[in-house]
């Protein structure tokens, strides 16, 4: 399950509905989604898929979301850093960005707007996150560099991140639990 910390006032919350009540009062979703058939690290991106057919189409629905897809990977993914590096400045989205993780993990960064403290969403297996297009975030995968992921996308062709440049992601540190984050360019050290 997920954990929401908000490193400026130094609390974390680990609760459900707290985290849920939270995410909403800055405009983030949040939710659990429980697989209707067994899934393991050996299933299809279409099993995947069908696994949570039921809560894709009710959040279809609900958000105007036209398709969906599952991203997988791994420390070996060929260009992987690279790909995190888009994620990790600060940016925002013309659209949603939708993830449910079914393995792995990682840490959304996101700063409200209204001037209220940023947070930090570490998800895994079961977690679903709804970050709002324009929204200011930033992502990272956890030490282990593993994720899989169902997205949605309202129009996936035209999913660019824009940069806010303003460097808020430089002052925060990707702590996955608080313990494990080493950082990309220490390990190749
Ligand atoms: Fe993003």
């Amino acid at each position: 399950m997920a954990v929401l910390r908000i490193p400026d006032e130094d609390r974390t919350l680990s609760e459900f509905s707290e985290i849920k009540e939270y995410l909403a009062g800055i405009g983030i979703g949040y939710e659990i989604w429980k697989p209707t058939i067994e899934i393991d690290r050996d299933s299809s991106n279409e099993q995947i898929l069908e696994a949570f057919a039921g809560e894709i189409e009710t959040l279809k629905k609900q958000g105007g979301y036209q398709t969906a897809d599952v991203i997988n990977l791994f420390p070996d993914t060929p260009n992987l850093e690279p790909m995190l590096a888009r994620f990790s400045k600060e940016h925002w989205h013309d659209e949603d960005e939708i993830r449910f993780i079914t393995a792995g993990r990682g840490v959304f960064h996101i700063r409200p707007q209204d001037g209220s403290p940023v947070v930090a969403l570490t998800v895994e297996e079961g977690d679903l996150a709804r970050v709002p297009a324009g929204t200011w975030h930033w992502f990272d995968l956890c030490s282990d560099r593993r994720i899989r992921a169902i997205r949605l996308f309202q129009d996936p062709s035209g999913w660019t991140p824009h940069y806010t440049d303003s460097g808020k992601d430089a002052g925060y540190m990707p702590l996955c639990f608080g313990l494990d984050f080493i950082p990309s360019q220490l390990q190749q050290l």
